[in-house]
């Protein structure tokens, strides 16, 4: 271990004790040492109205602008060459031609590159989010195949394309490790996810397995996947000097000025990061090269510069989804109880980022167990960075781990459900912490009862339908629920009853945006149209990422801090002539367009008369989030149970999925339009990942085979039935609106539950996604 890594683990430690203190020292409610948000448990209003989204009209009529579409005077076109070996140098990098071509401004290759510190490593600082550290185009080096060499800038597109083919390159190539078997052999080495290590023992599982009297013990393989949002990655930028303006497609705004000033050794506020819409994010919204590349050659050459990926440009430039192998053990008793649960195994990462794929996570709060065994290990190959990819590690290890659950249940002659059931923890089986609230139970009751779980035949094969086997299966789903560090919000009500709420957050189409809009409304006590939401600026307060299915939380926490401020000041301007006098921020509310004694309504005082008697036009309020503390008080996650119906074409091993239901418990559902929505995508992606995506890895060069939509198979409409989902909208009493995230759980459990319904149609289990045709047929 590095000394820097070493001082960095001691100062979290100590960072980790303090607020492990200040958590004893919390009482019971929200945010230990708050209250509950009053806006949980509403019944009424605008929380969980079906609005459609507000940006929809620009979306349908095209008026959106993306990171791609802003127009810049004097603005060049940017176009990316790559390497075609997996590790080396460059021997030879021919580039006359192309800069002799028609319309070209420059060509930016290692030689003539601007010095730049390497892209500041995910977690190695609060707004570090580099998904790499390579020098790129700072020497010859190669590190994987597919690495940028050269960015030809020039006054068109086509232009810029055309003089890019004319580059010719040569390289010396070097011994590379590009099969993950040879990676294995060569050691693997135990995994951190966020800076905390990814294995942990509780009990002797291997002794407890032996002696089970029912168990499964089997291994799972998950492949490569890569990132293929509608919107292609893009960004347009401009210099002024020493301040660089960029209008790009993130999920990070303000992480990602700050880590572009770190890379140009800039200020921070000298980078002015904007992404009012994002088309698509799923993890691979953010730093990659080719913004650093991109901002280089602008300022060599002087102009501005669009820089739009191809969809090949995004497969070699931009990492997704690792692959995964998987070993899930489950001893279990006599009736059904587990004794073990082991689940270890190896993904492959490159040695260059710090971003396993952490498939255990949702296993260490799944099941109540007498022992735990689980631990992720790395194995290095010579590859493009994998990165976040929605929900990282649940997508993936709740197929291994549901699937075993699953395999377990019908060699005990159980009903799967019941069998989850009866293993459901009292409190985090791992950590001990209580729930903050799990209604999984009620989830999987309600699914049953709406599915028709009970036509299911227990004997696989059973139901026939023509040349069609027909089966059911379900699985649970689950993700945690995070919230970063570093949020604030700003309120400005005005005088005549308008208000903006303005974070540094973002909206990638999940309707983030609408849903503050209600929220905001509901708790200022003003009607829809009278609020504004601004966000997607690195200029706005807070640093808000939209990952790890946080925003809301994020958001809701720093808007609760600002509008406790700002009914505190509102209060004091008040002053002792306002039928509000003397009552304190916690006894009052946002009632219509005014304050009101939360018990006693009539005691209201109107935003207007406050602010025209105190002879303000307007009221600005602005606080950050306190800290996470409720993460560690309690064992918080979203839940959920995947119900899937296939049907197995007999003759020819075709999957189709015929009906498909996801039932959710993930607290106050704020939006039931664009929640269903999230849900509904979420699931869709999970059958993509269950039957169809896998990125084709030639093992011998490193090359990614099939870099377009051609060959990389993404669900479309004739492969999603109807899905319906459902869900329990139970507020969480410590998560701000009682919302926890769901921008990824409906992505988890999907992958078994078509598994499952597999065996269940056909008798035949497959450990490999994705689930073919192929390995169907006998
Ligand atoms: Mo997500 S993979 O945290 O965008």
């Amino acid at each position: 271990m590095s000394i820097l890594k070493e001082a960095r683990q001691a100062a979290e430690g100590v960072a980790q004790t303090a607020l492990r203190k200040a958590v004893e020292l919390a009482p019971d409610t929200w945010i230990p040492g708050g209250r509950p948000d009053p806006l949980a448990g509403r019944k009424h209003g605008l929380i969980g109205a079906p609005v459609s989204r507000l940006d929809g009209p620009l979306k349908v009529t095209g008026a959106a602008r993306f990171a791609a579409e802003f127009p810049l005077d004097g603005m060049v076109y940017a176009a990316v060459a790559h390497s075609t070996i997996p590790r080396g140098r460059i021997a030879s990098l021919e580039t006359a031609e192309a800069e002799a071509a028609p319309g070209v401004v420059l060509v930016m290759t290692y030689r003539n590159a601007p010095r730049m510190k390497p892209m500041p490593l995910f977690f190695t600082a609060g707004k570090a989010v580099g998904p790499d550290n390579l020098p790129i185009m700072q020497d010859d080096r190669i590190h994987w195949n597919g690495q940028p060499i050269a960015v030809v800038l020039a006054e068109t597109q086509e232009e810029a394309d055309h003089a890019k083919s004319l580059i010719r390159a040569t390289f010396g190539a070097e011994p590379a490790t590009t099969s993950f078997a040879e990676a294995r052999a060569k050691g693997t080495q135990p995994a951190t996810f966020m800076s905390q290590p990814l294995q942990l023992e509780i009990g002797d599982a291997e002794a407890a397995l032996a002696s089970a009297p029912h168990k499964v013990d089997v291994v799972y393989r998950t492949p490569r996947h890569n990132h293929n949002p509608i919107e292609l990655h893009g960004a347009t930028l401009a210099w002024d000097g020493d301040t660089l303006r960029i209008h790009d497609a993130t999920q990070m705004v303000a992480h990602e000025a700050w880590s572009l000033a770190d890379i140009f050794g800039l200020q921070e506020a000298d980078v002015h990061v904007t992404s009012p819409f994002v088309g698509g994010g799923f993890g691979c919204k953010g730093l990659w090269h080719h913004q650093v590349l991109g901002a280089a050659a602008s300022r060599l050459a002087g102009r501005p510069v669009r820089i739009a990926l191809t969809r090949e440009g995004v497969f070699r430039s931009v990492g997704g989804r690792t692959l995964t192998e998987q070993r899930v053990a489950i001893g279990a008793r006599e009736d059904g109880r587990f004794d073990a649960i082991i689940h270890t195994g190896t993904v492959a990462t490159s040695p260059h980022n710090n971003m396993p794929e952490p498939f255990i996570v949702g296993t260490k709060s799944a099941y109540a167990a007498g022992s735990f065994k689980l631990g992720v290990d790395l194995a290095h190959l010579d590859m493009l960075a994998n990165t976040f990819m929605r929900a990282p590690g649940e997508s993936v290890g709740t197929f291994a781990l549901e699937s075993a659950v699953d395999e377990l249940a019908h060699s005990l002659g159980m009903d799967p459900i019941e069998l989850r059931i009866r293993n459901e923890p009292e409190k985090d089986p791992t950590t001990g912490t209580p729930f903050s609230s799990r209604h999984i139970v009620e989830a999987y009751r309600a699914g049953a009862e709406r599915f028709g779980w009970h036509r299911r035949s227990p004997v696989a094969g059973a139901r026939r339908e023509g040349e069609w086997l027909v089966g059911m299966g379900v699985a649970t789903s689950t993700y945690p629920y995070y919230r970063m560090p570093g949020g604030a919000a700003r309120i400005t009500l005005r005088r005549d009853d308008s208000a903006t709420v303005e974070v540094a957050a973002h909206e990638m189409g999940m309707g983030t945006a609408t849903a503050q809009t209600q929220v905001s409304a509901e708790r200022l006590g003003l009607p829809l149209e009278s609020v504004r939401f601004e966000y997607g600026d690195s200029k706005l307060p807070g640093a808000i990422m939209a990952g790890g299915s946080q925003q809301t939380a994020a958001i809701g926490a720093s808007v609760i801090a600002a509008h406790r401020v700002l009914v505190t000041e509102l209060l004091r301007l008040a002053g002792n002539d306002s039928p509000l006098a003397g009552l304190s921020p916690d006894e009052v509310g946002g009632v219509d367009q005014g304050l009101a004694k939360v018990d006693e309504p009539e005691r209201h005082e109107s935003y207007a008369s406050i602010l025209a008697r105190a002879q303000r036009d307007e009221v600005v309020a602005e606080a950050e989030a306190p800290p996470p503390l409720e993460t560690m008080h309690w064992s918080m996650h979203s839940h959920g149970a995947m119900f899937c119906e296939v049907r197995v074409n007999a003759i020819t091993g075709e999957p189709r999925i015929s009906r498909f239901l996801g039932s959710f418990d993930c607290g106050r559902i704020l939006n039931s339009k664009t929640a269903a929505s999230q849900f509904r995508g979420g699931i869709i992606m999970g059958l993509g990942l269950a039957l169809m995506e896998e990125t084709q890895f030639d093992e011998r060069t490193g090359r990614i085979m099939n870099p377009s939509l051609a060959e990389y198979h993404v669900p479309v409409h004739l492969d999603v039935p109807a899905i319906e989902v459902i869900w329990t909208d139970i507020p969480d009493p410590h998560a701000p609106m009682g919302a926890r995230g769901i921008g990824e759980i409906g992505i988890t459990g999907v992958g078994a539950a078509v598994a499952n319904a597999v065996f269940n149609a056909t008798g035949r289990r497959i450990r490999d996604l994705p689930i073919t045709l192929d390995k169907l047929l006998v």
